[in-house]
């Protein structure tokens, strides 16, 4: 699909947004595991504090940590102070990212009061300010990720207005979560907001809030205009969506783990492709961190995401919540595999 993604060497205009707790090294790791070769869709790290990273080891600190020949990387920085974005830039060049990422979406109330995340949107000089001193540091493109509504850009109008500001300060492209601050991650996106925004601006716009299906993530760039779909909680479930988009689109090529498989589709195939996706994700936290109790958690957060749209979400999370080592949760999750009927649902709502 060609989008003016292109102009910046991105064909498949489809990605996997941050989010805490989830996008570290061995996450990134599953899902290019089911994603077809060729293909080299933006995965993000999760938010990192630009007043942490200058002071922070790349080999210890896990957030940081990427994974044997991994590319298209895309960090997301946290902050406000140009100094700290300068030496936060300087470090992670070492891990070879595709791009930057400014956090100006975040409504938690510790990064408020910090005056970042969503707070930028409150001042679109002092965004663009930011904007612009990210892309002076920068030799690689850089992106801002906002809300459908906050702070200065409280309509349409007035969200047109602020994402004109950060393309004149020199931002690559912008992606939108089309949903307002005070919903948080609830509620329905408002997709249309996509459609304006990328018709108002020269930079690419990415459309991100409520995606859970391959129709939805194609169907965002061909009826909505924007140029490209950025998934985030339902890749927890799917995390072999870009398989299924590719296959719609009629891209013929296969994962390398998977060369002969088609993209599981019914509600049993996805359903028992979502336990072995946990286990092969186990396998990648073991390969790439090395304590237990780290391994166990990034576990049980990423099936308590995944669980809504799992009929069987409720006793899986559990399970993985409790383990006496490594290979008791491996071997728990495997009888659960061999004994449950498991299935999933297509779609969600978003309470
Ligand atoms: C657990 C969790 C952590 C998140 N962490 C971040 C983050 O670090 N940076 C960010 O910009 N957005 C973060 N988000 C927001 C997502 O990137 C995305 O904008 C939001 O979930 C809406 O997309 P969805 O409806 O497809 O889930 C997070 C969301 C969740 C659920």
């Amino acid at each position: 699909m060609k989008t003016r993604l292109d102009s910046l060497g991105i064909s498949f205009p489809f990605m996997i947004g941050p989010m805490v707790g989830i996008s570290h090294a061995a996450f990134r790791k599953l899902v290019r595991a089911y994603t077809p070769e060729g293909l080299n869709p933006l995965i993000f790290t999760e938010m990192l504090s630009t007043k942490q990273i200058p002071h922070e080891s790349l080999a210890k600190t896990k957030e940081l940590r990427i994974f044997p020949g991994e590319h298209h990387h895309t960090p997301q920085l946290l902050g406000n102070n140009p100094a700290l974005i300068e030496a936060s830039i300087a470090r992670l060049n070492n891990i070879n990212p595709w791009g930057y990422d400014i956090n100006m979406g975040c409504p938690a109330k510790h990064i408020l009061q910090h005056n970042y995340g969503v707070a930028l949107m409150g001042d679109p000089s002092y965004a663009a300010r930011i904007t612009e001193a990210t892309k002076r540091f920068s030799s690689i493109p850089v992106s801002v990720k906002l809300r459908g509504q906050a702070g200065a850009a409280q309509d349409v109008n007035t969200l047109i207005h602020f994402t004109q500001t950060l393309q004149n300060a020199g931002a690559d492209w912008i992606s939108l979560h089309a949903r307002p601050q005070a919903k948080g991650h609830k509620g329905e996106a408002n997709w249309q907001l996509g459609t304006e925004v990328a018709k108002a601006l020269h930079i690419p716009v990415v459309l991100n809030g409520g995606i859970q299906t391959a129709s939805d993530a194609i169907s965002i760039v061909r009826d909505f205009g924007a140029d490209g779909a950025m998934l985030a909680r339902a890749a927890t479930a799917r995390p072999w969506i870009f398989w299924q988009i590719a296959e719609d689109l009629g891209i013929t090529s296969k994962p390398k783990l998977f060369p002969l498989k088609n993209a599981p589709r019914s509600p049993a195939e996805e359903g028992q492709e979502f336990v072995r996706a946990t286990l092969l994700l186990l396998e990648y936290l073991q390969e790439l961190f090395t304590e237990e109790d780290f391994i166990q958690e990034r576990i049980a957060f990423f099936t308590a995401l995944a669980s809504p749209w799992l009929d069987f979400g409720h006793s899986f999370w559990k399970l993985t919540t409790r383990m006496n080592g490594v290979e008791d949760l491996r071997q728990r999750i495997c009888d659960f595999h061999e004994k449950c009927s498991l299935s999933m649902t297509e779609k969600i709502k978003f309470w």
